[in-house]
């Protein structure tokens, strides 16, 4: 991490906006920072203005931390503001969604016709006796229909829960179960590198496991029966699973026969409109609870203003809606702005390494959004894939989920941008459910590798261990230069209303380091121009390939496994992923390492979490460092794994212990 602080330390380019950009930009008056600094409140209040209310609010905000109400005592509801409004507006011929399928066939979807299939679907979910208050789990492929679920369940004021379709029965019946969600709606299977992901299977083996509280499974026919053609490719084997009957129901018999009308249930604003569940550092998942209208305001406000959002932009963001990037730039954020989204189902090197650079072609994306791991995999492949594609349509570039290394961030700009596109990288949680830190691009001059600036109506602070620090209130504005914990000091609306039936979890999370403030769990450096400079997590999450994993939930799933005693987990430095898992293992007595038995491990971790969660590497080592009470210290294990000289060791129980793993360890990468 100290070389990753020293390389970002020396950037010292800086990309100020062009007058063109600027020119046409949302957002082009810095006086922006100023107004909404000197009243949030009123600032946040202009945006909610935008969106459309049945009953108007009494009381702006109202914070008790750790819980703020935002626009209390409004009436709204989300589906009606990123779909009705539209379609009943100018906006009802407009493509609301491009939907590029693995096997290269596309769907367009008016906001028109939007509006018809979330009623017609929110009609069938109330026909399986869903309804206000309730909760659905949604574990489907990057299709259409996965927004248009997620919409139908606000529309009836039921609340989604979005499972990403990698994960395993276990992680998907566990959340299920924490929701107590009454349907699961899913497809047959979803595509993947030209194979079927078994969804329905995955499904059936989650209810195997005992989910009490789901009475039926909605099932969409997405990749059908193996043999199937989709746009000329032919669907393989995969595990069907099998078909309860009574508990089952397809899509196709039950969702075209209902009515295209179907009232938007008024909300409270602070009603429940979703649950995400993310990995927490004690192990089993937090489900992070947003609300309907400060939730809606923070991303409404946020597309317009960071992404920049025009009439005529094609919105792509590679994100699964399984992720909060999903649920706020692919669905609520651009469609409350009315936008065109596009939702690509598959892999981005399927069928070839230039799928993402084809589909901007095709489709004449003008935004893209993506991660810094893709970013890196992208410049890995060469040059050669977005070189052979017309990338002209292009006019903007965003980046999300771990820091950008600066060496990225110039090729994303040169390579993907030509030069002409500014670059937002921008820094936010599945808590905060909007973009908090990012620049805003016809007003921000960049640097690479920086996020920038709170956006404005943000307060953020760095403080030190003791709860001091600094205000980061805008460019120029600091006299010196701080580093330390990121902290997030006044409410904002579209922050999480907490962790869905666990109050004690969310105040010892967030709101126990410092004193009435948000502690988002990163490191962060102030510059001396007042330019935020992420580190990535303090705590025991790992950020794999952008997405967040806990060192225990990995060590649990390790644990599970009958041969194991005792499992160490860390992230590793990867050039590609941010950070790889890697894993050390303590066999237990009478049992030996074999040959197949760290793929076996593997394996099982994928299994019981889901594939993203597989360790690169298992060192199976017959004892691990620890201190006199026994804590394995896993600071000395990422000094093993990264090759560094070890830190201190004084308070190991036993010194040799480490030394030898070390030599061992080095041994064994040969
Ligand atoms: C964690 C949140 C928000 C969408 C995706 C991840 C890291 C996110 C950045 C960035 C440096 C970033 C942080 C954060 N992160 N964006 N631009 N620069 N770090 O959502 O799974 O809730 O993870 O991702 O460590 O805490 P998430």
């Amino acid at each position: 991490m100290s070389e990753t602080i020293q390389t970002l330390l020396q950037e010292s380019r800086t990309f100020p906006p062009t007058p063109e950009f600027v020119a046409q930009a949302n957002a082009n008056d810095p006086k922006i920072y100023q107004d909404a600094a000197a009243d949030p409140e009123g600032f946040w209040e202009g945006w909610a203005k935008q969106l459309d209310w049945f009953e108007p609010w009494h009381t702006v905000c109202d914070f008790q931390p750790p819980y703020a109400q935002w626009f209390v005592g409004g009436k709204i509801n989300a589906a009606y503001n990123c779909v009705d409004r539209h379609a009943l507006g100018d906006r009802k011929d407009k493509i609301a969604i491009i939907g590029e399928g693995e096997p290269g066939d596309t769907r367009f979807i008016t906001y028109g016709e939007l509006k018809d299939q979330v009623s017609q679907l929110a009609n069938a979910l109330k026909a399986l006796g869903v309804g206000k208050g309730d909760r659905v789990s949604v574990y489907m492929p990057m299709i259409p229909e996965l927004a248009v679920t997620m919409l139908a369940c606000a529309r009836i004021g039921a609340a989604h829960s979005v499972v990403f379709g990698g994960f395993s029965a276990d992680s998907l019946a566990e959340r299920t179960n924490d929701a107590k969600c009454k349907v699961i709606v899913t497809a047959d299977g979803g595509w993947r590198r030209g194979n079927i992901v078994p969804l329905k299977n995955t499904v059936d083996e989650t209810m195997d496991l005992g989910c009490p509280t789901v009475t039926n499974v909605l099932v969409l026919k997405r990749v059908g029966t193996p043999g199937e053609v989709t746009n000329g490719v032919v669907t393989p084997e995969y595990s069907q699973g099998s078909w309860v009957e009574g508990r089952d129901i397809w899509w196709h018999d039950l969702v075209p026969q209902q009515s295209t009308d179907c009232p938007c249930e008024p909300m409270d604003s602070e009603d429940l409109l979703f649950v995400l569940y993310t990995s927490g550092s004690t192990g089993h998942p937090k489900g992070i609870v947003h609300t309907t209208g400060g939730y809606l305001t923070g991303t409404y406000a946020t597309s317009k203003l960071v992404f920049d959002l025009k009439e005529d932009d094609v919105h792509f963001c590679t994100a699964d809606c399984g992720w909060v990037t999903g649920h706020s730039y692919i669905v609520y954020g651009p469609m409350a702005n009315g936008a065109t989204v596009l939702m690509f189902e598959g892999a981005p090197d399927t069928p070839d390494k230039d799928r993402f650079w084809r589909i901007i072609e095709k489709h004449k994306a003008t935004i893209l959004y993506t991660a810094p791991t893709a970013i890196r995999a992208f410049m890995k492949w060469g040059d050669e894939y977005p070189n052979r594609c017309d990338l002209s349509s292009l006019r903007l570039l965003g980046s999300v989920g771990e820091p950008i290394n600066p060496e990225a961030w110039i090729w994303y700009q040169q390579t993907i941008g030509k030069g002409n596109c500014p670059v937002v990288d921008t820094w936010w949680q599945t808590e905060t459910g909007a973009i908090m830190i990012s620049p805003l691009p016809g007003i921000t001059p960049t640097k690479p590798g920086s996020a920038t600036q709170p956006f404005p109506g943000i307060s953020v602070s760095v403080y030190n261990e003791k709860g001091e620090g600094k205000e980061v209130t805008g460019p120029g504005i600091i006299d010196s230069a701080a580093g330390g914990f990121l902290v997030l000091t006044k409410p904002w609306p579209s922050m999480t209303r907490g962790i869905f039936n666990d109050p004690a979890r969310f105040q010892k999370t967030y709101w126990s380091k410092f004193d009435n403030a948000y502690f988002a769990g990163d490191g962060v450096k102030l510059d001396e121009e007042g330019y935020l400079w992420l580190l990535g997590r303090v705590d025991d999450i790992m950020l794999v390939a952008g997405h967040n994993i806990s060192t225990m939930e990995v060590e649990s799933a390790l644990v599970d496994h009958p041969s194991v005693a005792e499992a160490a987990v860390i992230g590793k430095t990867h050039d590609i992923k941010g950070q790889a898992i890697a894993a050390f293992v303590i066999l237990r007595g009478g049992h030996q390492n074999h040959d197949g038995l760290v793929d076996e491990l593997k394996k099982h971790v994928a299994h019981k979490i889901g594939a993203l969660a597989r360790p690169d590497d298992i060192f199976i080592s017959a004892e691990l460092p620890k201190t006199r009470s026994g804590k394995i210290m896993r600071r000395l294990l990422r000094d093993v794994a990264e090759g560094r000289a070890l830190g201190d060791t004084t308070t190991l129980a036993d010194p040799n212990v480490v030394h030898l793993l070390r030599d061992k360890y080095e041994a064994s990468e040969g």
